[in-house]
């Protein structure tokens, strides 16, 4: 089938790319030329485990091209995928659908056949509907195009994966048509038992957002009790293996900590909100705005921590910051909270290094005032205190007898419970973590 992904993002390039590989004609479509010279040229714009070799395969198939040129997409396209970002808007809560109506306003009028338009970014519910006359109204006379939405469910660093073994498919589709289209596109890579959820436009937006707003109200439970441990001497790591045996509950997403980040969960829970409250639905999720505090609150526990840790004053302290991504295996650092500690350990007066194996280059943009680099002995030299923020796993294999000779004091923060104690406390470190007894 003939393809178009429109946006190529982490979500967009890594989806055209599988949709290449499963046998599809894509077409990738992106405004920033940059990018798409690099895609074209085998370059990923960003770190992701298995996308490069994807890349050249796809490129060398033949069935995987980029451009800039949204006419090009339109005269291509049997389905239109929109993968374009939905940060949220500056000085609200709410998503910004900006880049999505560019999207649709920008290709309708050049469609002269019928098609579907499928979108699978996070939208707030009702989008499919608004889109819909929306498109109607630029489209030429007499072309037809359907929209539906098909929901992503990848995480970053398993993203290849994810996306061509994905855990289920959920469409919210209108017509018939449409659902047929969707299963064609899909056909070549489900196995037989995945299962495929089709249902109506509103729910398959909603279920999106449900799932991130579970799992981030997991991960605040887990640090919720977090605090309570700390309060009451108890480990909250036996605690949450505890409660992971039991099969209803599960031991994923129990990890406490520094809490959650990224360009997903963070923004995907307030835009929730937000679309709740205009829907008159606010107070049934105010709930959100607490998992939201509590997931910002571990950020400044850690930061007391720390300031605790070296006698109540940070200036001019000696501090390495092990991990400047939102989590392991990316280099994205969108709203990352190893990066939020940092910047306020350095704003308190804090002389902060920043170590992270693949995110330096994109911290170091963002944070131009923190020292960020790749050499893990040359970030730790001189440190009176290491906190361990990502829990990238070249820092569990990190000999702590060697690095206690590097740093002044072997004082550690393990913000993400990775780390193994024992050993660390045998090679003579100080070791406090969030939720676990001293
Ligand atoms: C998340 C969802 O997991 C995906 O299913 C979803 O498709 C994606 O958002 C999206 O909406 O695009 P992602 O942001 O890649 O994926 O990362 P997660 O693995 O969910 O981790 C998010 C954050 O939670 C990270 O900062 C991680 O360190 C933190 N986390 C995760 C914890 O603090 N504790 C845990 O137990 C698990």
């Amino acid at each position: 089938m003939r393809l178009t992904v429109i946006g190529t993002g982490y979500l967009g390039a890594v989806h055209a790319a599988c949709m290449a590989e499963i046998g599809h004609d894509v077409l990738g479509v992106d405004v920033d030329a940059a990018k798409i010279a690099d895609l074209s040229a085998g370059r990923p714009p960003f770190y992701e485990p298995g996308f490069e070799d994807l890349l050249a395969r796809s490129l060398a198939s033949g069935r995987l091209r980029f451009t800039t040129d949204l006419r090009e997409a339109a005269a291509h396209g049997e389905v239109h995928f929109i993968c374009v970002g939905t940060p949220q808007q500056a000085g609200s809560q709410a998503a910004d659908l900006r880049y999505v109506d560019a999207v649709v306003d920008g290709l309708a009028p050049h469609l002269s056949a019928p098609c579907l338009v499928v979108g699978k970014s996070t939208v707030p519910v009702g989008t499919t509907v608004r889109l819909t006359s929306r498109i109607a109204r630029l489209a030429p006379p007499g072309v037809r195009a359907e929209v539906a939405w098909n929901p992503e469910f990848l995480r970053e660093g398993f993203a290849v994966d994810d996306t061509l073994r994905p855990d289920r498919i959920v469409t919210g589709v209108t017509s018939t048509e449409a659902d047929e289209t969707l299963r064609r596109v899909y056909a070549p890579m489900l196995a037989a038992d995945t299962p495929y959820i089709r249902t109506d436009p509103n729910t398959a937006e909603l279920v999106k957002v449900a799932a991130n707003s579970f799992l981030a109200t997991k991960i605040s439970f887990i640090n919720a009790m977090a605090e309570v441990c700390d309060a009451a001497e108890a480990d909250v790591v036996t605690l949450a293996d505890a409660l992971g045996h039991d099969t209803r509950i599960g031991r994923q997403f129990l990890n406490a900590g520094l809490g959650f980040g990224g360009g997903c969960l963070p923004k995907d829970i307030r835009a929730f909100a937000a679309r709740a409250q205009e829907l008159g639905a606010g107070p049934a999720v105010a709930f959100l705005d607490q998992v939201d505090e509590i997931n910002q609150r571990q950020r400044s526990r850690t930061v007391l921590l720390a300031r605790r840790m070296l006698g109540g004053d940070l200036t001019d302290a000696r501090v390495t910051v092990l991990g400047a991504t939102f989590k392991p295996n990316s280099d994205d650092v969108r709203d990352s909270p190893a990066l939020a500690v940092a910047a306020e350990l350095h704003r308190q007066g804090a002389q902060v290094r920043v170590h992270d194996p693949e995110g330096a280059a994109k911290a170091s943009l963002a944070h131009p005032e923190l020292w960020c680099g790749e050499d893990l002995l040359t970030a730790c030299q001189g440190a009176e205190l290491v906190l361990h923020l990502t829990e990238w796993s070249h820092y569990r294999e990190v000999d702590p007898d060697k690095l206690a000779r590097v740093v002044r004091t072997p004082r550690l923060i393990d913000g993400r419970n990775a780390l193994p104690h024992d050993e660390w406390r045998a090679a003579g470190w100080t070791v406090k973590a969030l939720g676990r007894p001293a």
